[in-house]
């Protein structure tokens, strides 16, 4: 049988295996599955890489033999890599499966392209989060951004994988991801023209107005490197439509548009938009739940709580995530509610995130000063009623998870959310989740969750205190419905959903190959020079 004739709901990581047999995977994303630290002793150790990219994609190369291509971070990383034969690791240690390599960026041109670029221009942009009466500016120095970091990172990443996809007979099947790498393919195609190549983009994607805040050079460009690749994956089809709009903007390129087949021809090219929403691994993570650190966290936020109930919150330290106004949403809800207080505490388990930019070293501040003051206004003496811990500690997360009473999952706007879907399928106390319209996550949650406007405090304050006084019933009844509809889905199967477009393209290819008069147009690619 074809590849892509395999039911989606019953394939398995063998078959998996067995089609990519004669294929090498190669997988490049800005951070990767671990990175090097030196631990106080002076040994170096590896620590898993943060973030949704990293859960989503390990769990999925499990199936498979891979290498996974990332951007070095730490100098241990470089050490590590440089000493490593053929600069490739074993990943993970304790049970290699996939390989890891770094790329090892000059330091300024990373600080160009992580900073100046991916952190401080794209993401605020796919997330509508300009402040637009002050940022950006977007003057000379981002224009040299532009060109010193994010295009030499995007080439330098293309280079590695053009050196892997010669080092091997088997067919390569390239995975980008997300907006630090939007030049790559484009890279890639002018040395390799006909390799397959695959994006996902694990944020939003916004609509032409918007878009159109990027100056029309780097939009062009932004825009042809994306249609460089055959297939784009984007979580909903939300942001398909998006992208789809946004490229019949003559203005930027000149594409033609098919929203039926929802595709993009650029000269010769034409590219698949196709939206597979990201999951999680669902086993994997009850075997971590069951682990002695999880349950050693677990028994230490429910002696924090005693018998109050218990709402949670876990994210990184990120606008996008609407922090504050959980904490504003909460300070409203004690201030209508005495009848609450004492009997709630509100666990904020935040991860430090890019402290580099002082928008995110502000923000840390803002959240610590209105935890503060919460406590000061309405604690006693037995009583803080925000709990707040800002530091790298995945277990902990896991722990918070299987123990919430409440979730608090209010983004402004996210691409997908994990945290909502890990909390759905790890609690054992028939939580209640409180998710944001503007999390892509509520497209499949809808229904089994409380839903919450994220900049609207006056609701959220009213829903924290429906999710603490709903009936027993409905919130079994809930609980269940949001654990299947998680499982329905897998990270496993959403990887197996990019490999079959791959294969969707080659097969399109091979038929135009043999005849070419009913594919007038289909993509052998040009060199572009
Ligand atoms: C999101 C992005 C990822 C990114 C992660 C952490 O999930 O989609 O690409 O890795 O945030 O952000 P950071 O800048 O710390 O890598």
């Amino acid at each position: 049988m074809e590849w892509d004739e395999l039911d989606l709901e019953t394939v398995t990581p063998r078959q998996v295996r067995q089609y990519l047999r004669d294929k090498y995977v190669i997988v490049a994303s800005n951070r990767g599955p671990v990175e090097f630290r030196r631990d106080p002793d002076g040994s170096i150790r590896p620590y898993r890489g943060a973030g949704g990219v990293v859960t989503a994609m390990s769990t999925a190369l499990t199936a498979t033999e891979a290498v996974w291509i990332s951007a070095a971070r730490t100098r241990e990383d470089a050490l590590v890599a440089g000493g490593a034969t053929g600069r490739r690791l074993h990943m993970p240690p304790e049970r290699p499966q996939y390989w890891v390599k770094f790329v090892v960026p000059d330091r300024e041109d990373f600080h160009q392209y992580y900073n100046v670029i991916s952190n401080s221009l794209l993401w605020p942009l796919q997330h509508y989060l300009f402040d637009i009466t002050r940022r950006p500016s977007i003057d000379e120095t981002v224009y040299e951004a532009w060109k010193n970091g994010y295009r030499r990172v995007n080439r330098l990443f293309a280079e590695e994988i053009i050196r892997e996809i010669r080092s091997t007979d088997k067919k390569p099947l390239i995975f980008l991801q997300d907006y630090h790498l939007f030049l790559c393919a484009a890279y890639i195609r002018r040395r390799e023209p006909d390799v397959l190549i695959h994006h996902f983009t694990h944020c939003p994607w916004v609509q032409p107005d918007y878009l159109r805040f990027l100056p029309q050079p780097m939009r062009r460009e932004l825009l042809q490197g994306m249609l460089a690749n055959d297939v784009l994956g984007f979580h909903t089809h939300h942001y398909v439509n998006n992208f789809l709009q946004c490229c019949r903007e003559a203005e930027a390129v000149r594409a033609s548009v098919d929203l039926k087949r929802r595709t993009v021809r650029l000269g010769e090219r034409e590219t698949l938009v196709r939206h597979y929403p990201i999951s999680i691994d669902h086993e994997a993570l009850e075997k971590t739940a069951g682990r002695p650190d999880v349950l050693h966290h677990r028994e230490r936020l429910r002696s924090l709580a005693g018998d109050r109930k218990l709402l949670v919150r876990v994210d990184r330290v990120e606008p996008s995530k609407n922090i504050l106004r959980g904490l504003q949403a909460y300070e409203l809800f004690l201030r209508q509610n005495p009848q609450w207080r004492e009997r709630v505490i509100f666990a904020n388990l935040l991860y430090p995130s890019r402290l580099d930019l002082p928008l995110y070293r502000d923000l840390k501040r803002e959240i610590e000063e209105l935890s503060h003051s919460i406590n000061r206004e309405f604690g006693t003496l037995e009583w803080d009623p925000v709990y707040l811990e800002i530091e790298d500690n995945y277990p902990r997360s896991v722990a918070a998870l299987r123990e919430f009473d409440v979730l608090l999952v209010n983004p402004v706007i996210d691409g997908m959310n994990l945290v909502s879907k890990e909390g759905a399928v790890l609690n054992v106390r028939d939580g209640v989740i409180i998710l944001s319209v503007g999390a892509g996550a509520y497209h499949e949650l809808r229904g089994s969750v409380l839903p919450v406007n994220p900049l609207d405090v006056a609701e959220t304050a009213r829903t924290i205190r429906n999710a603490l006084e709903l009936g027993e019933r409905k919130r079994k009844a809930e609980a269940k419905a949001a654990r299947e509809a998680v499982r329905a889905n897998t990270s496993f199967k959403w990887f197996v959903q990019q490999m079959r477009a791959l294969r969707y393209v080659e097969r399109l290819r091979e038929e135009a190959r043999r005849r070419p008069e009913d594919f007038p147009a289909l993509p052998s690619y040009e060199r572009l020079t």
